[in-house]
């Protein structure tokens, strides 16, 4: 067993600084040794123990940290949606993760968003408050340590950079997270460590990278630990066309050894595929390249953790985010490995006969990332896929709004819609909401998913009678018959114009032909307002009397459907209200019933009498 470098992911907002820290990393290690000293990998760089050793020595002694890790690995790729392709079963194959925040901007969408993945797949991670220079007043000094800068600025300007660090924390505070400026941390493992930084005059680049392998060392020993001789594990990064080679896979291995000739099993949308390496590639440095097509040098095997790029025929199908492992020489193994991998994309990409809303996303990672937040959200999904919007989706999607309207929709992420698919929706009006912020697109859904519940809302209101309970006031009837025009108040619910109304007993009195309130013609009335309303074909007296209680007629599917759908829409009292003529309602049903047997029943009498 031997202990590997930590994988170190760089996120953060846009602009943030995210390429100029890792450049100054990467930078700073080329300065401290002979330029040529720092190993390139496909996708990532790594800074060796040696650089760490001289760019923290007096801190290390300080802090009597004894360097144990060979290096840090740093992914070059950065962003999110790099990120969520390290993903391995349950996790990300990141052991930790640089967060870049702009001092002066402080926390932005792209911010937040990296924070929830970073929770989503449990990667500890420290924040870089970057651009510290910017702060107004800021002395740049020659040094690549915070802290010494720090005594050779003024006390108005630590006093702002205290001032704009405490914004950040309270920013993760109000997501749950506690954090501190590094040096006043107590605890490592509740609090997350926050460095001042500047990418640009390389002040704190020291307690940056200082803080990365003390956290790495101390709590992440046991994952580091690796067999290194071991059947190689890895992460497809990216899927590329190289010029000259063909199809080629961007990998993170993060486990074992990968040899040239190597058999290797990784995942496409069918499942597991196997392909034989037929070469390793690693970049070469600038001095070493003849020209800019004379990138990489071939390799026979690397070890973890690496960035390699493989080349080898039938990678067409690899999908970014699948796992890449060197095939077992053990049968039996290998079949578990087969397994793993199509267990793996089965649980991601996947097609339900539930009812769901069906998501599209450029790779395995962004799939299973959008996924979980559905699901976490409670939104249930239908279909999980890799690859543009295809016209399938879209009938789909028109399926499912036949069961739920509410989930009748496509989601969409760094994919784009075929014209067909296109079509086909517009025709059947179903949502294509696209975004390239996975947060976004949750949000997009929520939004898409309010406008509907009041399109919804609209239409349920207008097609189904509203519950009104009224009662008929004593001295106020305006006319007898032809209509009949009396006052009422409206004692629950919402009286609307042309509801039809019944006694409490069942019986019908008919539709209300208007309504006024003020002497002016309204059309529908509240709870407790008193109005004045006009009934064709009854008479005042006869068929309705002062103090009478009057109730909305609502059939039973009506009502069955208000009770269904109208959660959102009624009150409490109104669906009580709703349940209260409803007991009228299968009353009456139930009277009609006995009336119509017992008519029968005597049909039955006389016709025996006639024999
Ligand atoms: P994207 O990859 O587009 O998301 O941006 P990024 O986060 O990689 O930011 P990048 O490193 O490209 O930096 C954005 C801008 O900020 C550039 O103009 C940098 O020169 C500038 N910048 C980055 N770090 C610092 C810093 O510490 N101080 C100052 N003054 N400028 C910085
Ligand atoms: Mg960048």
């Amino acid at each position: 067993m031997i202990t590997r470098q930590p994988i170190v992911a760089v996120m953060g907002h846009v602009d943030h600084g995210k390429t100029s820290l890792l450049d100054t990393i990467r930078g700073t290690a080329v300065a401290k040794k002979e330029a040529g000293f720092i190993t390139q990998h496909v996708g990532a760089s790594e800074i060796p123990a040696s650089v760490i050793t001289d760019i923290c020595k007096d801190s290390l002694a300080k802090m009597k940290i004894n360097l144990t890790i060979p290096g840090l690995l740093f992914i070059d790729t950065p962003g999110h949606e790099a990120f969520t392709n390290l993903r391995e079963r349950g996790g990300s194959i990141a052991d930790i993760a640089i967060l870049v925040v702009d001092i002066t901007q402080g926390f932005q969408p792209q911010t937040i968003e990296s924070i929830k993945i970073l929770r989503q797949y449990k990667t500890p991670f420290i924040l870089a408050a970057n651009k510290i220079d910017l702060i107004r007043g800021w002395n740049p000094q020659p040094t690549v340590s915070f802290s010494e800068s720090l005594t050779k600025q003024n006390d108005a300007v630590q006093i702002k950079l205290d001032e704009q660090l405490y914004n950040i924390v309270g920013k993760l505070s109000e997501m749950g997270i506690e954090s501190e400026r590094y040096d006043r941390v107590l605890d490592f493992t509740k609090q997350v460590a926050i460095v001042p930084v500047s990418a640009k005059t390389r002040e704190g680049m020291s307690e940056l990278i200082l803080f990365l392998t003390g956290l790495s060392q101390r709590f992440l020993e046991q994952q580091l630990k690796i067999e290194v001789k071991g059947d190689g594990k890895g992460s497809i990064l990216e899927v590329k066309e190289e010029r000259g080679l063909g199809m080629t896979v961007d990998v993170i291995l993060y486990d074992g050894t990968i040899r040239k000739n190597d058999t290797i099993i990784f995942g496409t949308q069918n499942g597991a595929a196997e392909t034989k390496i037929r070469a390793l590639l690693k970049p070469k440095l600038a001095g070493e390249m003849k020209d800019a097509s004379d990138k990489y040098a071939y390799v026979d095997e690397v070890h973890a953790a690496s960035g390699i790029k493989i080349f080898a025929p039938g990678l067409d199908g690899a999908l970014s985010g699948s796992p890449l492992l060197v095939a077992s020489s053990d049968p039996e193994k290998k079949k578990l490995q087969e397994k793993e991998i199509t267990d793996q994309i089965k649980s991601i990409l996947f097609q339900s006969d539930a009812a769901g809303v069906i998501v599209r996303a450029d790779t395995l990672g962004s799939a299973e990332a959008i996924t979980k937040l559905l699901l976490s959200n409670n939104i249930s999904v239908k279909q999980s896929g890799v690859g543009r919007v295809s016209k399938k989706d879209a009938i789909d999607a028109r399926a499912v709004q036949n069961e739920n309207r509410r989930l009748g929709v496509i989601l969409c992420f760094n994919v784009s819609v075929s014209d067909d698919a296109q079509i086909e929706a517009d025709k059947s009006k179903v949502p294509i909401l696209s975004s390239n912020i996975i947060y976004a697109l949750l949000d997009k859904y929520n939004e898409w998913l309010m406008q509907e519940k009041e399109r919804e809302r609209v239409s349920v209101i207008e097609n189904l009678p509203h519950p009104a309970k009224i009662r008929i006031l004593p001295n106020c009837c305006f006319r007898v018959n032809k209509p009949a025009v009396f006052g009422v108040e409206v004692v629950g619910g919402k009286l609307r114009k042309k509801a039809s109304l019944m006694l409490p007993d069942g019986t019908e009195i008919g539709e209300v032909k208007a309504i006024q309130h003020d002497k002016k013609s309204i059309d529908e009335a509240t709870s407790s307002m008193q109005v004045a309303i006009s009934i064709d074909g009854i008479t005042f007296g006869k068929d309705v009397h002062e103090g009478d209680i009057l109730y909305t007629r609502i059939g039973k599917r009506e009502g069955d459907e208000l009770k269904k759908k109208g959660k959102d829409i009624l009150s409490p009292p109104e669906l009580d209200l709703v349940d209260e003529i409803m007991r009228i309602t299968s009353k009456s049903i139930l009277l009609c019933r006995i009336r119509e047997n017992k008519r029968f029943r005597l049909r039955g009498l006389f016709s025996s009498f006639s024999l």
